[in-house]
């Protein structure tokens, strides 16, 4: 994401296709309703949707099969659905890179998809991925996104945590066998969330996620998607856990949004809480090249009409593009990169031992019998208050 300069009636933050960002069709087709409140909006027509972000800027849209394809629809109206929303694809060259399934809404999930209890739900759910992938891969998706958001529950005694999670596996693998059988090109990322709307959901955050992949057949087949309301819900850091991700290569998709800890999930426009975890996201995608889509699970909030929603969608690109400016100005920020010096922060990419044989010889540790090292070392400062005041002024704009 390069500077930019002002074009008509744009400005530096204006978002362009090349920006990579794309939303949910259930993201700004949200109606509002809550679990104490009706819908506040009509619904969105998904043709719609698709114009207005790209007059925007966006690059695409996701979906869940029964955003784009209304349950108990006919295959000729499913047809009929598929050739206007190709059209307006086309007309708009917007893309889809990434599509989803709804194993929450319908009752049947009630008490779980892939791990409910019935094997006749846990068939009916993975045949209803299957479907949904069809869907996606025909227009174009690489990414499948399973959030399992029934998978859980509220009376502990109601399940067996490690047969769920043996279920749970044997979906994933059968779902990585039907995605090889098929030739298609297409991964998955998993979605962790700690709670809601179930009261204990499994796989609650990304190190849950992470440790869970690594004993599927096909690990290299699936990755997360994490997102920055679920993790803050947790009380963790959402950068540190993406971090961690891309760290292990699985960083395949990611949910960006806003969240203040030991709340509800708000989903709200990203950045507007949590500025500075924000800024560390941003400049982490950034500094890795990450190559992903910068996609955006959120919604406008409930006191909005349908053109809140468009202030909304343009809020979300326009403050991920200013903290990417914040993200350069730092690095050229001479007195912020002294002070990342002062605090050590280069040489933790040092690696610690050179010659490892001699430290498994001798505990070599070529200080610690040095007069004064370890006194000087225990009183030094770390220079970290002068860092962190310097990060908020960037961000406040002063710098
Ligand atoms: C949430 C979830 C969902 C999922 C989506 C994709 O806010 O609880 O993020 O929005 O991301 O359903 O499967
Ligand atoms: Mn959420
Ligand atoms: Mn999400």
């Amino acid at each position: 994401m390069g500077q930019r300069t002002d074009g008509s009636g744009s400005d530096a933050f204006t978002p362009r296709k090349e920006d990579r960002f794309t939303f949910g069709l259930w993201t700004v087709g949200n109606p509002g309703r809550d679990v104490f409140g009706s819908e506040v909006r009509p619904p969105l027509d998904p043709v719609v949707s698709v114009q207005r972000l790209a007059e925007l800027g966006a690059y695409g849209v996701s979906f869940h099969d029964d955003d784009l394809i209304p349950p108990g629809s006919s295959p000729s109206e499913r047809e009929t659905i598929l050739k206007r929303f190709r059209a307006v694809l086309d007309a708009t060259g917007m893309t889809v890179p990434m599509t989803t399934t709804n194993l929450f809404s319908h009752p049947v999930f009630k008490g779980g998809a892939f791990t409910a209890n019935d094997p006749d739900v846990r068939r009916l759910a993975v045949a209803k991925v299957m479907d949904s992938i069809d869907l996606g891969v025909e227009l174009g998706a690489t990414v499948h996104v399973l959030w399992g958001g029934r998978e859980g529950v509220e009376a502990q005694g109601a399940t067996d945590v490690r047969l769920a999670l043996d279920r749970y596996a044997e979906a994933i693998n059968l779902l990585c066998d039907y995605v090889r059988e098929r030739g298609y090109d297409l991964r998955f990322a998993l979605e962790p969330k700690p709670n809601e709307p179930r009261g204990i959901m499994l796989l609650p955050t990304v190190g849950h996620a992470l440790a869970f992949i690594e004993r599927l057949a096909l690990p290299e087949m699936v990755g997360v998607n994490p997102e920055f309301a679920h993790e803050t819900m947790s009380g963790l850091s959402f950068h540190q856990a993406v971090a961690q991700a891309l760290w292990a290569g699985k960083l395949f998709h990611i949910d960006l949004n806003a969240q203040l800890p030991g709340r509800y999930d708000q989903d709200f426009r990203f950045g507007s809480e949590e500025v500075k975890e924000a800024f560390f996201l941003v400049k982490l995608l950034e500094d890795a090249r990450w190559e992903g889509m910068r996609h955006f699970d959120a919604h406008a909030y409930r006191t909005e009409d349908p053109e809140g929603v468009w202030e909304f969608a343009k809020g979300c690109m326009r403050t991920y593009l200013m903290l990417a400016d914040k993200a350069r100005r730092w690095a050229a920020d001479e007195e912020i990169q002294a002070a990342l010096v002062a605090a050590g922060v280069p040489s933790l990419a040092e690696p610690t031992w050179e010659d490892t044989a001699q430290v498994l010889r001798a505990h070599v540790s070529a200080k610690r019998d040095q007069q004064g090292w370890l006194e000087e070392v225990a009183t030094r400062g770390l220079g970290h208050e002068r860092l962190d005041q310097l990060v908020v002024e960037l961000l406040l704009g002063v710098r």
